[in-house]
């Protein structure tokens, strides 16, 4: 693989227990919600670390001081399904931001992404947009997802995933090389199915229980 600079793997012991227990094939549906969330919560820290700041003045209830705020709005934009899985973790943390929805699944066939629903905030030019899915696995869906954010105007895009691939983070690289990817493990290889190994299996498929 080749050197990937925007590829950060975040390292925590509590981020890899959790990780431990959602990759176990027995963790049923509810257990797995609760323990995507967790996740996506341990990350939400580090996967805006990047974020500009700006000063500006506060009041305390003592005197005025100089404070640093965010400088751009963020919106998440979780890919649908297992995107939405990462949602209320985020919210736990940032709960002004704002959502959008990119539809997208995988044909079972050519493993190509087929976009199937879009709902994204305007004026996303000036925001900080954070692409959200658990499965980083071809790349397919996350190049796609991103390519179409660009098209709306995103100049800002950042990725969180919980499970990456060698072969995903290679073509992000190719096809996004301006977008940082944090993600919690970048697992050995893609299967003839176009699964992650080890990975945790079908991620939209264990939290909806289907
Ligand atoms: C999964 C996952 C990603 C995609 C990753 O979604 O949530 O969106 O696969 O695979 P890729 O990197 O090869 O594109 P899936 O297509 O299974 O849809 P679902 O979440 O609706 O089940
Ligand atoms: N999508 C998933 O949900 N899991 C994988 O391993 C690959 C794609």
């Amino acid at each position: 693989m080749a050197d990937h600079p925007n590829l950060i793997i975040v390292r925590h012991p509590l981020l890899s227990d959790r990780l431990a227990h959602i990759r176990a094939k027995d963790t049923q549906p509810a257990e797995f919600r609760r323990l995507l969330n967790q996740v996506a919560t341990l990350m939400i820290y580090e996967a805006c670390r990047h974020f500009e700041t700006r000063e500006q003045q506060v009041e305390t209830p003592m005197e005025f001081t100089t404070v640093s705020v965010l400088s751009h709005e963020i919106v998440v934009v979780p890919i649908l399904r297992a995107g939405l899985g990462m949602i209320d973790g985020i919210l736990s943390i940032i709960p002004e931001t704002k959502i959008g929805i990119m539809g997208l699944y995988r044909d079972e066939i050519t493993l190509k992404p087929i976009d199937y629903y879009r709902n994204l905030p305007a004026n996303m030019a000036n925001m900080d947009v954070l692409l959200v899915d658990p499965m980083l696995a071809t790349g397919g869906s996350a190049s796609a997802a991103a390519a179409t954010l660009k098209k709306c105007g995103a100049r800002r895009i950042t990725m969180m995933s919980i499970i990456a691939s060698p072969e995903g983070t290679e073509v992000m690289r190719r096809d996004h090389p301006d977008i940082i990817i944090y993600t919690a493990s970048l697992d050995r290889e893609l299967n003839e199915k176009g699964y992650i190994l080890p990975g945790l299996g079908d991620a939209g498929d264990r939290f909806f229980g289907t």
